[in-house]
């Protein structure tokens, strides 16, 4: 595929067809993410993939709780305030966030070294390299499962997750959990939210804002 189409065709799925992902193919995907700039050009990321229904319910066991939370205090009450496109992805994304990790029975932890400074306490700006580099990376996998054919869905983990899915997989204490990926062949009426409708020269801004 190429580039530009690549860029134009990426887009969040939450509904997947049982299609299992070869190894093969997952590997490739993932391999792309060291690609990507990272700060210090340390690469220091990690992945464990996890399949089978029993093995991923244990580690997105408290996604549909926590998300039950966020849907009847924060959605619900969201019509006037909220943006009409966030809002119908909300209302899309909330009530699928456990089942899309399920339903692809492939989901990627991806784990980046956090080497100083606690992720969540961060004394400047460039405390977040870690950080940053590992979400520069999640454009390059997202792409490439993309160029693949393949469906992505992630979930940014909330409230008690990370701290869940570090202790399951055995991750090292100096290792941040980043989010659940789910990748797989998108279902065949997967819905698609509506892109928002950008024009690009008005955010260009020249010699000053
Ligand atoms: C930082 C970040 C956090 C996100 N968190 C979630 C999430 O927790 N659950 C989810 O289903 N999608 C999540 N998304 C996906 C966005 O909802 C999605 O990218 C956005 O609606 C635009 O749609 P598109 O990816 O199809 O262009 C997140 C995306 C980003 C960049």
């Amino acid at each position: 595929m190429e580039f530009y189409d690549v860029l134009e065709k990426r887009r969040t799925i939450r509904d997947f067809s049982p299609r299992e992902v070869p190894d093969e193919v997952l590997n490739r995907i993932l391999a792309a993410s060291f690609k990507a700039p990272t700060n210090d050009h340390l690469r220091q990321f990690e992945f464990v993939v996890v399949r089978g229904q029993e093995h991923i319910a244990r580690l997105v066991a408290p996604v549909a709780q926590n998300t039950e939370d966020i849907q009847q205090t924060y959605i619900q009450t969201a019509t006037e305030w909220m943006d009409k496109d966030e809002h119908a992805m909300f209302v899309d994304a909330l009530p699928k966030q456990q089942r899309m990790l399920m339903q692809s029975n492939c989901l990627v932890l991806p784990f980046f070294r956090q080497k100083d400074c606690p992720l969540c306490q961060p004394v400047d700006q460039s405390s977040l390299n870690y950080f940053a580099s590992a979400w520069a990376a999640v454009e390059n996998i997202l792409l490439a499962a993309t160029a693949e054919g393949l469906a992505c869905a992630f979930r940014i983990p909330i409230g008690n997750e990370p701290k869940h899915v570090k202790r399951l997989v055995n991750a090292p204490e100096d290792y941040e959990f980043t989010y659940f990926l789910a990748i797989g062949y998108p279902a065949p009426d997967a819905h698609i939210c509506k892109q928002k409708a950008i024009c690009v020269e008005e955010r260009i801004h020249r010699n000053a804002w």
